[in-house]
């Protein structure tokens, strides 16, 4: 049995003053839209209710899906990468970006400057999409679908180069046998949300999961749970999507969300336990609202 816990969506509070020379519509858009509404949605008070909900846990891993900053402020990445490390460090905590962790020209190398280390492949170096992070028999594949997009668009895309290599890990892996789990910030589903936020290639994406196979992707960026599947080769596979990681319920966004996992090998299948952590509010705990258990059939290795 391996434990995993899903967070997403951080958007960590406090925003940072930005200087002069960090400028752009898109960051000052994001600046005003944070001090309008978000900051009173994105709670560092429920993040330390989280990580106390996290320790009594003590997930084997835990997989964070994008938008950990809000503007991506340097100043934010390293507070990101700070609160990772406090969540447990890179050997047990895998981060991928978000759009708004790509908010600036240069977004792959503030990425590989301050997250390198939980983002790190286990064979490859320097630091590439996708890459690959095994632990006992899970493997973690981290999609990159964060993109600079113009004001009011949160677009995603993947892009052929790395579809065409996800395309190829992903059959790899399933020879090796290990439960293979996709992380992505945009839901790839159809119909996942509105234009302006989806995914722009995810029926490109759904093309390799439907010819490769997967056992679960995990997804973030709508701030609510999502429940959805796309087509696998040997049957649906199961898109999961949590909540944001610091939202008190305050607004349109749901409470703290998150997924504390725990995938166990049958000799047929694998057994994928989900149990739903969402804050109360009034009473400042996680509790778990729904308890799913999914069966993946092991995919026949031929050849
Ligand atoms: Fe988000
Ligand atoms: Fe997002």
């Amino acid at each position: 049995m391996f434990s995993i816990a899903h967070v997403t969506d951080a958007h960590l509070p406090p925003m940072p003053d930005f200087k002069r020379r960090d400028w752009s519509i898109k960051r000052i858009l994001g600046y005003l839209s944070w001090h309008r509404n978000r900051k009173t949605r994105h709670s560092a008070d429920v993040l330390k209710i989280l990580k106390a909900d996290l320790a009594m846990f003590a997930p084997d891993h835990i997989a964070v899906t994008g938008d950990q900053t809000n503007i991506a402020l340097d100043a934010e990445y390293q507070a990101a990468a700070l609160w990772m490390k406090d969540l447990g460090g890179a050997q047990s905590v895998t981060a991928i970006p978000g759009n708004h962790d790509a908010y600036r020209p240069d977004h792959d190398a503030a990425f590989q400057a301050h997250w390198a280390d939980y983002a790190r492949d286990d064979q490859t170096s320097p630091m590439a999409f996708p890459f690959v992070r095994k632990r006992g028999n899970i493997a973690f594949i981290g999609v990159n679908s964060a993109i600079q997009t113009p004001p009011f668009m949160a677009w995603g895309k993947v892009g052929a180069d790395q579809l065409a290599r996800l395309d190829v890990v992903l059959k790899a892996l399933e020879k090796e046998g290990l439960a293979r789990i996709v992380l992505i910030h945009h839901p790839p589903h159809e119909n996942a949300t509105a234009y302006r936020r989806s995914l722009l290639d995810a029926a490109d994406f759904r093309g390799v999961i439907e010819r490769a196979g997967a056992e679960l992707i995990l997804h973030g960026h709508l701030h609510k749970s999502v429940k959805a599947s796309i087509k696998g080769p040997q049957g649906p596979v199961p898109v999961r999507g949590a909540g944001a990681a610091s939202s008190n319920g305050q607004g349109h966004i749901p409470p703290a969300h998150y997924h504390m996992i725990k995938v166990a090998e049958m000799p047929q299948s694998w057994q994928i336990q989900i149990d739903h952590r969402q804050i109360d509010t009034a009473r400042r705990v996680f509790a778990t609202t729904d308890e799913e258990i999914l069966n993946l059939p092991k995919p026949v290795i031929s050849g």
